[in-house]
């Protein structure tokens, strides 16, 4: 039966940024289809940070509760000219949009690998393929983050485990309030996505789950928009 290959009983997922937003969307999917969901934000673990990093995984080690399916989709951006952009900032925006989340993957794959099963997925965004201006380093660190996970993927193919990119468009979340809340640029924004209308977190849920579960078994390396046509050409 096709709905048995969503199931998730007896998978732990862990979701990074899963307090609100997409993150929460995605991990109430997974939950709602079985699986044990780690919930996770800057109070549980602060990405910019190496050491708790380690500390939160340790931790999870520690209570047999190591990720089968890994969400990695927490992650920071500014809005800043990229001739200004200071060095320390775009550091930061590398470590929790990159870093971390290959340092994650380090700590969940040997438990993926021992059992033959495992999901490593990554949030991008729309801005890989259509950077915006003041964000040209946002951009960047999820663009290596897309290179990530096919150079990985291709080396994990054969042990059941999958890696992919899922990539929003504009979601109507709290990161979003401000920049929307102007008219005229939220005008230009809607104007852009060919199907004029703004995400809602849950858009996002479906394609996780296909990514999360057995139903996605043979995707991998991928990345999925999830963006109305946003990133179309023309
Ligand atoms: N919204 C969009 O239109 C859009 C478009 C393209 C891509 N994306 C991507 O989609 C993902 C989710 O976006 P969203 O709009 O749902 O985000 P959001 O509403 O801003 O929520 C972000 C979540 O990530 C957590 N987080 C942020 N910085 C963190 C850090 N340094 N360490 C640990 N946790 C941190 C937050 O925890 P706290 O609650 O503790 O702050 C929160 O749970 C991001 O990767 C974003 O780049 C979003």
């Amino acid at each position: 039966m096709l709905k048995e290959k969503f199931d998730l009983t007896g998978k732990i997922a862990l979701v990074t940024g899963s307090t609100r937003g997409i993150g929460k969307a995605i991990g109430d999917a997974l939950e709602e289809y079985g699986a044990k969901v780690v919930r996770h934000n800057t109070k549980v673990c602060e990405l910019s940070d190496p050491s708790a990093i380690d500390a939160f995984f340790d931790k999870l080690e520690a209570e047999g509760s190591l990720p089968d399916i890994l969400v990695a989709n927490a992650s920071i951006q500014a809005k800043i000219p990229w001739g200004e952009f200071p060095l320390d900032e775009a550091q930061k925006e590398m470590q929790v949009n990159f870093f971390a989340t290959l340092r994650m993957f380090q700590r969940c794959y040997p438990k993926m690998k021992a059992q033959g099963w495992g999901r490593l997925i990554v949030v991008g965004s729309v801005n890989e393929r259509r950077p915006h201006p003041d964000m040209c380093v946002y951009a960047a660190t999820k663009s290596a983050q897309e290179n990530l996970v096919r150079g990985i993927a291709r080396q994990v193919a054969r042990e059941g485990i999958t890696v992919n990119n899922l990539c929003p468009g504009v979601f109507a979340t709290d990161r979003n309030k401000e920049a929307l809340g102007n008219p005229v640029y939220a005008e230009k924004v809607m104007n852009a996505i060919p199907m004029h209308d703004y995400a809602r977190p849950e858009d996002a849920a479906g394609a996780a789950l296909l990514l999360a579960s057995d139903a996605g078994r043979y995707i991998t390396g991928a990345t999925i928009m999830i963006d109305g046509g946003l990133s179309l050409p023309g």
